[in-house]
């Protein structure tokens, strides 16, 4: 069986280093493996809109940054097929009729969707859309017939979802040979970068929240956010004992740092474990940790920046690019489609046998 990627991001921003170590870096790698058959990689403005309702504009603007986003952090067009979920019309006729195979309560029980109308204050007036983009989403994944989807951990519902919904219909309709296919997420190992919290501490980088480092910062930008970061409340001298636990500095550096970045810029230890033995004991100060830290995300992030700006010098070949993905993409969910519809007896024009047969029902 062919081995397939599919994953995505909402265009509601430019994305941000949360996004980055909970999927974009992982993606890149998987991509150039040269161990997928295929790559998909979808920018997803009709789920954004399903909670955008009243600003259209919003997706239409971020479509180009998530796809600059993604051509600096290394996804090659020449790899990877970059698409525009809105240009699959394929994709909204799967969803309808995935719409059969799932209850209302089942989705009421989703976490994520749960959480998500708590955090928009959706609760008794929640649009329909938003409410059954997880019936949507699984047809983001199954239209290309994906098998890994490298996601952050909030997505494992979803995933969820997306397999009972390819089980439940392989199962009543193509109970001999699969149509469609089981998908496995992939999320990160490292608990760090499972869930990235804002330089403020607060659990998420959250672009209403003022609390993201954004890919396309600069120096400067990237320079003053991590100098004013969260640390350790309790941490008031540089000879205090400090903690590690929830101190955003060390979760960012445990996402980042390598043993190499210690060679180069803090050669006094050998490895993150050092630094932080010396911190819990006390006699080292947040500057210290926080330049480091910077040090070690410039390194990271100029590459990125930089990619992003030549990227930017042509937008007509972005648009370009993508116009081609979305082209690619709706051949493969085409022929998805129809699959789904032959399976569901709904295929008439493309079957002779049912015509021949009710022909002969009514010559008798
Ligand atoms: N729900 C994802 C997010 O909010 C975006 C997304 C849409 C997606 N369709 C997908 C991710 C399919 C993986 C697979 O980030």
């Amino acid at each position: 069986m062919s081995k397939i990627i599919l994953t995505g991001d909402r265009p509601t921003g430019r994305l941000h280093i949360g996004h980055y170590v909970g999927s974009l870096r992982r993606r890149v790698e998987l991509q150039n493996s040269g161990e997928y058959d295929k790559t998909y990689i979808m920018i997803a403005d009709a789920q954004a809109l399903t909670d955008n309702i009243d600003n259209p504009e919003k997706v239409r603007q971020n479509v180009i940054e998530v796809a600059l986003d993604y051509l600096a952090c290394g996804l090659d067009p020449a790899k990877s097929t970059l698409f525009i979920q809105s240009q699959i019309s394929e994709l909204c006729e799967l969803t309808f009729y995935y719409m059969d195979l799932v209850t209302v309560s089942r989705l009421q029980r989703n976490p994520t969707v749960k959480n998500e109308i708590q955090l928009r204050n959706f609760e008794a007036s929640i649009p329909v859309g938003f409410f059954t983009y997880p019936i949507s989403q699984a047809a983001d994944i199954t239209f290309c017939k994906a098998t890994t989807v490298p996601v952050g951990e909030d997505q494992l519902p979803m995933i969820e979802q997306t397999k009972e919904i390819v089980h439940k219909f392989n199962s009543i309709y193509a109970p001999e040979s699969p149509v469609l296919v089981d998908p496995q997420a992939l999320i990160p190992e490292d608990e760090a970068c499972k869930r990235l919290p804002g330089t403020d501490g607060k659990a998420k980088m959250s672009k209403s929240l003022g609390n993201c480092i954004y890919l396309a910062d600069t120096a400067d930008e990237v320079k003053a956010k991590v100098m004013s970061m969260y640390t350790d409340p309790l941490h008031l001298q540089v000879s205090d004992p400090g903690h590690i636990e929830g101190n955003t500095v060390f979760t960012y550096l445990d996402a980042f740092a390598r043993d190499e970045h210690f060679e180069r810029y803090l050669p006094d230890y050998a490895n993150l474990d050092e630094l932080k033995a010396h911190y819990t004991r006390g006699g080292l100060g947040d500057v210290k940790v926080k330049k480091f830290l910077n040090n070690v995300l410039q390194e990271e992030l100029e590459p990125i920046r930089n990619r992003r700006l030549e990227f930017a010098k042509d937008i007509p070949e972005i648009y370009n690019i993508l116009k081609k993905g979305s082209d690619t993409a709706r051949e493969a969910a085409a022929q998805t489609l129809s699959e789904v519809k032959h399976a569901m007896r709904i295929d008439y024009f493309a079957d002779e046998e049912l015509i021949k047969a009710q022909s002969e029902k009514y010559a008798r």
